[in-house]
């Protein structure tokens, strides 16, 4: 059936409530629902809005209703039956409610009130939202399915071309999500593995929801429940943006914000790179033939068409095959699972036996069983839509001719070799295209923008970014004179300039020399300037000239936090508590945007209050954003750095250690900013002698010690609410949290800080530097010691 989309909506105003003044939350068979009444059900929280999906009465005659033989059924204005609940059995004895879970379930009313014996439930028919308790996927007893269809359009609800749902090969394979547009694959989930799906890494234990995966004989399906009645989230599919979206309501805003939306980046797109291919985030180009394999086609290959994928450098040679082996990749998104198989009682010995047995075995992997995963898998043909993520995803073995292995042992002189051949081949590819493309543009040209044409040439007609010459800022910055200059930041000075028509900019004189070459570099800078949000400072050009690189910014009158936070009679003149609350939010909302909701996913790298710039409204907007990924050579994989870039005392210690950034850096970086803006105190400068404490280390004292308030700088305690500045010390402590993994992402932030759902204690902050009573002298000395080399480091920051 599912012809009837019972769109159930969540109502969070009360308001709305009270108009309905016979609001009920079931019908008996005497009764019926028409125009102008309705279901609520007995929480509040659900109200019924009923229409035929595709097919909708177009009059108000409608009308539903218990027939006398108990099923429920939609009248037209003809009083002829245009849709009925198809129950599993005939009962004479129903009724009808609307559950607070958002269920409308039709049922015995002999019977008991047990879910499982419901006649039929609209949970059995979702249309693009997935509620908490509804379950996506299949009940293999019945054959019913339960996915979600997007709307045509934003006007009508009849399903549109995309969909989502478990699919099921059979249950020798890994179940996976997959999302359709009209019959092809337009992204999956990867398989589920016991854990997680192996391409959903957002998907992990948050505070916002629980979520389980039931994978067995009789049914497959993924589940969610939300963790805490404040809070309202849902999944949903989303036609016009093409996206499945999670929605979290934000109560003090009054709207929906979306997050963990897939697909998520270039990469995530089905099959991008074709088979045997890797698509790697961040990389030129994205697709990338793995280890012993080369481009079916390089002629295509170097023109960026992928589609053909890669094939083995030589074929698999079966005899031999007791001499082959594995070469292990890491981070992957496991293959499409469609060829696969899975045996959930074999360790990953017997794995790798079982798939150098079977000459058609492509790859292999294993997830521990007992720490529950699904054992063993391997992959038969093509290996299709794999993708890299930076600190995330499954290891995957992947078969090799005993040759290549060999080779790999041999030494890297060969590796040198075709390396240089295989970029020599897609450096002349780059070079036939801007030929193509000058030839292309050649017509077009205007040239508005003054001269310098004669270096770069027409490459340049690329950008929408409009491109300053060097003498205009020269000449509007005073030659880059000590008294227009603004400050210097991690990346060169920065200063103040005047345009001839009297427009105020800031212009940073990019110090660091860029690893990249020109193109690469106004790709990124491209890039990153379309990067838009009210949080972030607004890029208004560049100027890149021969050594020269300058990033042309909006101006911003008030400068930054720090000039504020740090300065007492400054701070309180001009920033009371709700505004620092509003910045600390602000700030929140464009890092969040910076890591998952742009394009791009950028880590920032060097947040902290001299980056946080604040216009005349005192909108916090952060700067200096893709820097780091612009000047260290696009690298944004997440994964060490050649060169570590930051500021020591807001640097996670993973990052201070090993040059591994990664989101959750950034969030530490945040949690840094907010403990500054509430204490008004510096953690790199502020050191309480009594306790060997910096910052951080205070304020986890006083925290443990229960009384974080004491943390609040003391002229703000007047204008404060007390509860709310405790939630933002806890949230504080919980992104500056020792281990990367227990810090909460930005989306689950920018929740806790609209929300009151319950926040879980932070544990140990990173760096915390207390010398702790009875503590042995080791463990004494290498605190201390990563202390001492951070205040060294320090003076080197900014
Ligand atoms: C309802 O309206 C649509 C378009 O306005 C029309 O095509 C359809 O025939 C109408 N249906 C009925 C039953 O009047
Ligand atoms: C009630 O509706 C069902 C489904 O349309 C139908 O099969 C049944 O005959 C109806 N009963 C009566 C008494 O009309
Ligand atoms: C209702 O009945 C009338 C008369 O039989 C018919 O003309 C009309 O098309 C019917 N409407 C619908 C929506 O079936
Ligand atoms: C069903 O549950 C409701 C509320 O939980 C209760 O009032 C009612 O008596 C139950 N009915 C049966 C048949 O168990
Ligand atoms: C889809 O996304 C667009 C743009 O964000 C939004 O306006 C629209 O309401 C969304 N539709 C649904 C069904 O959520
Ligand atoms: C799975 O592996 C176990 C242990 O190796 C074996 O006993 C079992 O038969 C295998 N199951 C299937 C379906 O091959
Ligand atoms: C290898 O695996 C394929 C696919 O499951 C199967 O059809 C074939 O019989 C296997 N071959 C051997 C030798 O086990």
């Amino acid at each position: 059936m599912g012809g009837l989309c019972f769109l159930v909506l969540r109502t969070c105003l009360l308001s709305l409530l009270v108009t309905v003044s016979f609001a009920v939350d079931s019908i008996s068979p005497s009764q019926s629902i028409r125009e102008g009444s309705t279901l609520v059900s007995s929480d509040g929280s659900f109200e019924l809005v009923s229409s035929v999906r595709c097919n909708p009465i177009n009059d108000t005659s409608g009308e539903l209703m218990i027939n006398s033989t108990g099923n429920l059924v939609l009248l037209n204005q003809n009083k002829s039956v245009v849709w009925w609940a198809s129950s599993v059995k005939s009962v004479q004895s129903t009724m009808v409610q609307l559950l607070d879970s958002g269920n409308l379930v039709l049922r015995d009313v002999t019977d008991g009130n047990s879910s499982g014996s419901y006649l039929w439930q609209s949970f059995d028919y979702p249309c693009d939202t997935l509620l908490q308790e509804m379950k996506m996927g299949w009940d293999l007893r019945t054959g019913l399915k339960r996915g979600l269809s997007a709307w045509k359009n934003s006007e009508d609800p009849c399903p549109g071309e995309f969909t989502y749902g478990i699919e099921m090969v059979d249950l020798h394979a890994y179940p996976e999500a997959y999302f359709w547009k009209g019959g092809a694959k337009y992204y999956r989930s990867g398989p589920w593995n016991g854990l997680r799906f192996s391409g959903a890494p957002d998907l992990r234990p948050n505070p916002i929801y629980s979520f389980h995966f039931v994978y067995n004989d009789d049914e497959v399906y993924y589940m969610y429940n939300l963790q805490s009645k404040s809070v309202i989230s849902i999944m949903v599919l989303n036609g016009t943006t093409s996206t499945r979206d999670r929605l979290t309501w934000i109560e003090a805003e009054k709207i929906w914000m979306a997050y963990a939306s897939v697909p998520r980046d270039f990469c995530d797109k089905y099959g991008l790179c074709g088979a045997n291919a890797n698509c790697i985030p961040g990389e030129s180009p994205v697709c990338q033939c793995p280890q012993g394999f080369k481009p079916k086609s390089p002629e295509k290959w170097n023109l960026m068409d992928w589609s053909l994928g890669c094939v083995r450098n030589r074929p698999l040679n079966c005899e031999e095959s007791d001499k082959a082996g594995f070469v292990k990749f890491t981070n992957l998104k496991l293959p499409d699972s469609t060829h696969s198989w899975v045996n959930n009682s074999m360790n990953i010995k017997d794995c790798r036996a079982k798939c150098l047995n079977n000459c058609s075995c492509m790859a292999y992997t294993s997830s521990d069983i007992r720490e529950g995963g699904s054992g063993c898998a391997i992959w038969f043909g093509d290996l299709l839509d794999i993708r890299k993520f930076p600190d995330a995803g499954q290891d995957l073995c992947i078969r090799m001719s005993a040759s290549e292995l060999e080779e790999e042992d041999d030494g890297k002189v060969k590796t040198g070799i075709i390396v240089g051949v295989v970029t020599a081949v897609v450096f002349s590819g780059m070079l036939i295209g801007y030929y193509v493309y000058k030839r292309r543009t050649k017509l077009k040209e205007t040239d508005k923008r003054e001269g310098n044409q004669k270096n770069e040439g027409s490459q340049k007609e690329d950008l929408e970014l409009p491109l300053f010459n060097i003498s205009t800022i020269a000449s509007a910055t005073d030659n880059f004179s000590d008294d227009m200059k603004l400050g210097e930041g991690g990346f060169g000075p920065v200063y103040r300039g005047t345009l001839a028509d009297g427009q105020e900019f800031a212009v940073k004189r990019l110090s660091r020399s860029s690893g990249q070459g020109f193109n690469e570099l106004m790709n990124e800078i491209t890039m990153i300037a379309k990067l838009q949000h009210r949080n972030l400072v607004k890029i208004l050009g560049c100027c890149v000239q021969e050594e020269e690189k300058m990033l042309i910014y909006e101006y911003m009158p008030n400068r930054s936090l720090d000039n504020f936070i740090f300065d007492q009679t400054r701070g309180e003149l001009l920033l009371d508590w709700p505004k620092r609350f509003h910045i600390i939010c602000g700030i929140a909302r464009g890092l969040l945007y910076l890591h998952q909701d742009s394009r791009l996913r950028i880590i920032h790298r060097d947040l902290k209050a001299s980056n946080v710039l604040l216009d005349d409204d005192m909108n916090p907007k952060i700067s200096d954003f893709g820097l780091a990924r612009m000047l260290t050579g696009g690298d944004q994989t997440e994964g060490s750095t050649r060169r570590v870039v930051g500021t020591y005392g807001y640097m996670a210690p993973e990052c201070a250690a090993d040059g591994l950034f990664s989101v959750k850096s950034d969030v530490f970086s945040f949690g840094i900013l907010v403990l500054e803006v509430i204490s008004g105190r510096r953690n790199k400068g502020f050191y309480d002698s009594d306790h060997n404490h910096n910052l951080i280390g205070n304020a986890w004292r006083l925290w443990k010690e229960g009384r974080p308030l004491e943390l609040i700088d003391t002229w703000l305690e007047n204008s404060c609410n007390l509860s709310v500045v405790l939630r933002c010390i806890q949230v504080g402590l919980l992104c500056v949290q020792h281990h990367p993994e227990d810090r909460p992402s930005m989306a689950s932030v920018v929740i806790m800080f609209g929300s009151e759902i319950a926040l879980a204690q932070p544990k140990q902050p990173g760096y915390f530097t207390e010398k702790e009573h009875g503590a042995g002298p080791d463990n004494e000395s290498s605190t201390n010691e990563i202390s001492t080399s951070l205040w060294t480091l320090d003076k080197d920051g900014l």
